[in-house]
């Protein structure tokens, strides 16, 4: 087993006695927010959300035995950064790179969750996986008003790195890079932040809570229900996995300024400052449909009808300010994040109708777009895509 495995990582372009070498220095002194790696499911999935995000998909080159060895020096890596530990020495031999790159060094774990997801095109026959593609990872239709950028769009692997420092999750996703570096390149990246008061609903860059309805991620029943592949769904080898869509929604920010609080409010079907629905005073009212304005983003989300619960997805979204356009506009929005367990009877049928109708479509351009089949977390030894490889 050992021989394989240096024999993969090798293949998979990372210096031998880097990750595999047994003892590390004494780093990462304080080691706050430890989160395994290892469990039956990934995490940052029901993990609450962390302040940062970076989020980076790849595309993959290389033979099927490269694929695996991608994924299992990325896994050994990952379990050693969300344990707070760099990947390899920092200093010591003046005549090589350092393994590990020392930007996170000293700094403690921060709750940082590396979550890793294969995209329909990593099933497109160059791997041998063309029967192995999950039905629920059928490509997303186009919807009404996408203006979607191909280079910020798809991807064969997403990995997502979220933590509450950003030089961790950035320092994550990097290295991971570097591991993988003759065997995948990065397609496109996308940082992001998200900021809560401690127990509270966080606001979006609309001004609005976001996350009052969302699925309640401790709820155990819900999330068999609507975010995790079940033990009779097919394939086999996504069971405890889930689906993840993307989508970079820049809000057209300096004309949402300008629309006056009534509007803004009809057009969410929410208070601003309270975050309560209309008819009602406080943030968790129940929503009477009855109240709320006819095409409201919120009843088109959620119509609260028959099939609604079913419908409903667990949204881990991030907000993002990537800088002005060349017109001097603001280039900021939701990475939107959505986890499910069938985006085809989930996020689509949303978005169908969101993309119709919503009122809020008027300040929102869909400008990237990308689906992940998640698979079940790994034990110690193992490696995320295992039960697919
Ligand atoms: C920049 C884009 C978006 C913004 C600013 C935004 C904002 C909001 C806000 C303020 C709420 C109300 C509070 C809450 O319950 O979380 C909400 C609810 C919701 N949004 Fe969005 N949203 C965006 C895009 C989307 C997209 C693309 C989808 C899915 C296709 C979506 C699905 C939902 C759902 C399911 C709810 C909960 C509805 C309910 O059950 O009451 N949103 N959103």
């Amino acid at each position: 087993v050992g021989t394989t495995r240096r024999r993969l990582l090798a293949s998979a372009g990372l210096a031998a006695g880097g990750v595999v070498s047994g003892s590390l220095p004494a780093a990462a002194a304080a080691r706050g927010g430890r989160l395994p790696f290892h469990g039956r499911c990934q995490g940052g999935i029901t993990t609450p959300p962390q302040g940062h995000l970076r989020f980076t998909s790849f595309d993959v080159a290389g033979s099927r035995a490269d694929l695996a060895g991608l994924l299992l020096a990325w896994s050994e890596a990952a379990a050693r950064m969300c344990d707070g530990d760099p990947v390899g020495p920092v200093g010591g031999d003046p005549s090589t790179a350092p393994v590990d790159t020392g930007d996170a060094y000293g700094l403690p774990a921060s709750r940082l969750t590396v979550t890793i997801g294969f995209g329909p095109s990593l099933f497109d026959g160059r791997f041998g996986l063309r029967a192995h593609r999950p039905a629920a990872l059928a490509d997303l239709p186009a919807f009404r008003g996408d203006r979607l950028d191909a280079a910020r769009s798809g991807g064969d692997i997403g990995v997502q790195a979220c933590a509450d420092d950003p030089q961790v999750a950035f320092h994550a996703v990097r290295t991971l890079a570097r591991i993988g570096r003759g065997v995948v390149t990065a397609r496109w990246a996308q940082a992001g932040f998200d900021s809560a008061p401690d127990g509270r609903t966080g606001r979006n860059l609309m001004g609005f809570k976001d996350g009052t309805n969302n699925l309640d991620a401790s709820d155990a029943v819900a999330m068999h229900r609507n975010v995790w592949v079940g033990d009779g769904d097919d394939p086999a080898w996504m069971r405890g996995g889930t689906y993840l869509v993307a989508r970079r929604i820049r809000i057209r920010i300096e004309r949402w300024d300008a629309s006056d609080l009534d509007e803004q409010e009809t057009d969410v079907g929410r208070r601003k400052v309270s975050g309560a629905p209309f008819g009602a005073r406080s943030e968790f009212a129940p929503v009477v449909p009855e109240h709320e304005p006819r095409h409201s983003h919120i009843m088109l989300a959620n119509p609260r009808k028959a099939a609604s619960e079913a419908e409903r997805i667990l949204r881990r979204g991030y907000s993002f300010d990537d800088g002005l356009l060349p017109d001097g506009k603001i280039d900021a929005g939701l990475f939107f994040a959505a986890f499910q367990r069938d985006p085809r009877r989930q996020f689509v049928p949303i978005q169908r109708r969101l993309a119709a109708h919503d009122l809020l479509g008027e300040y929102l351009i869909h400008t990237g777009s990308a689906l992940f089949a998640v698979p079940p977390g790994c034990r110690p030894g193992g490696y995320v895509g295992d039960t697919l490889l």
